[in-house]
């Protein structure tokens, strides 16, 4: 079903199967502590990219890395986007403005505010001054105030909650808070969407409905993606390619059938249980 966003959703200037994202011989350490060591990841315009490793594997030290809250000690990431961006330095704040739209592990809102309230000030990133973003809202000429407006409505109408808009976050089931999270990143118009573990904690329904959604924005408006998730069936279910990543070294990389199939992958995934979910069947749509 085309809902048909009136403004573009997607923001990349790049065509599908181009290369978006590369990381490069990525080395993180706390201390003693090696994070990550020698990453390479290609990721390409328009696909869902998984990463999948155990607890502690470094999967969200590596999406930090890429949108700017953690600098790594050695390699360097590549974002393409209107022209070669490097990452590998920059702020937060820099690389968001350039597309590169996150959620959190540990769900991030203002959680005082509505709804309606956090998914404006996702999209106000792209405002170049640092005023009040209500005071720039004004600011604009009335067409773009009506663009503005209709691009966020599509938002709550693609996420379907238009019955909590005008809720206050906090109030809000974790489900339902996880959702207006994707619709907070949405909103800053992504190139790539990285997302660490949308799921977790939610029950059966309210995970096909995350994925319903991811698949959605990544298959209607072509967004790429790239997923943390620890629950293998929706991994298995949507992936183009997954990387597998143990004790911060990437051990496999391919599609969900090579990856389920790799002996060092159920290896790392010790325990029968996994290794049983890993070898469960899956279809993309
Ligand atoms: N800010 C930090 N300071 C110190 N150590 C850290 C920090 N962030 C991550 N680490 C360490 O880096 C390693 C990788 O952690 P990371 O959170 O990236 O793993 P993960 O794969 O996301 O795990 P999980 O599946 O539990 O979320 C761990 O040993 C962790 O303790
Ligand atoms: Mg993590």
């Amino acid at each position: 079903m085309q809902r048909g966003f009136s403004s573009q959703l997607n923001s990349s200037s790049l065509r599908p199967g181009e290369l978006q994202l590369s990381v490069e011989h990525l080395q993180l350490n706390f201390g003693g502590v090696t994070a990550l060591l020698g990453v390479d990841l290609q990721i390409r315009q328009g696909e869902i990219f998984a990463i999948i490793g155990p607890n502690g594997a470094g999967k969200t030290s590596l999406l930090n890395c890429i949108s700017g809250l953690y600098h790594p000690q050695r390699g360097r990431i590549l974002f393409y986007h209107n022209g070669e961006h490097d990452l590998t330095h920059l702020r937060p704040h820099q690389i968001a403005r350039l597309g590169v739209a996150r959620t959190f592990q540990n769900i991030e809102l203002f959680r005082h505010m509505t709804v309606l309230d956090n998914l404006l000030a996702g999209a106000h990133i792209h405002m170049k001054s640092n005023l009040l973003a209500s005071l720039i809202y004004w600011g604009m000429a009335q067409r773009e105030q009506i663009q503005f407006r209709r691009f966020i409505e599509d938002i709550i109408e693609l996420l379907e909650i238009q019955a909590i808009r005008n809720k206050v976050v906090a109030t809000l089931p974790y489900g339902l808070q996880k959702r207006v999270e994707l619709g907070r990143a949405l909103a800053l118009r992504p190139a790539i969407l990285l997302l660490d573990e949308p799921m977790a904690g939610m029950n059966t329904e309210e995970k096909e409905d995350m994925a319903r959604f991811i698949l959605d924005v990544n298959e209607e408006y072509g967004v790429t993606i790239v997923l943390i998730e620890h629950d293998m069936g929706v991994v298995m279910d949507i992936s183009d390619r997954v990387a597998v990543l143990n004790f911060g070294q990437k051990i496999a990389e391919g599609t969900p059938d090579e990856v389920r199939n790799n002996p060092l992958v159920i290896e790392a995934y010790l325990g029968e249980e996994h290794a049983a979910l890993l070898s469960r069947p899956f279809s993309k749509s």
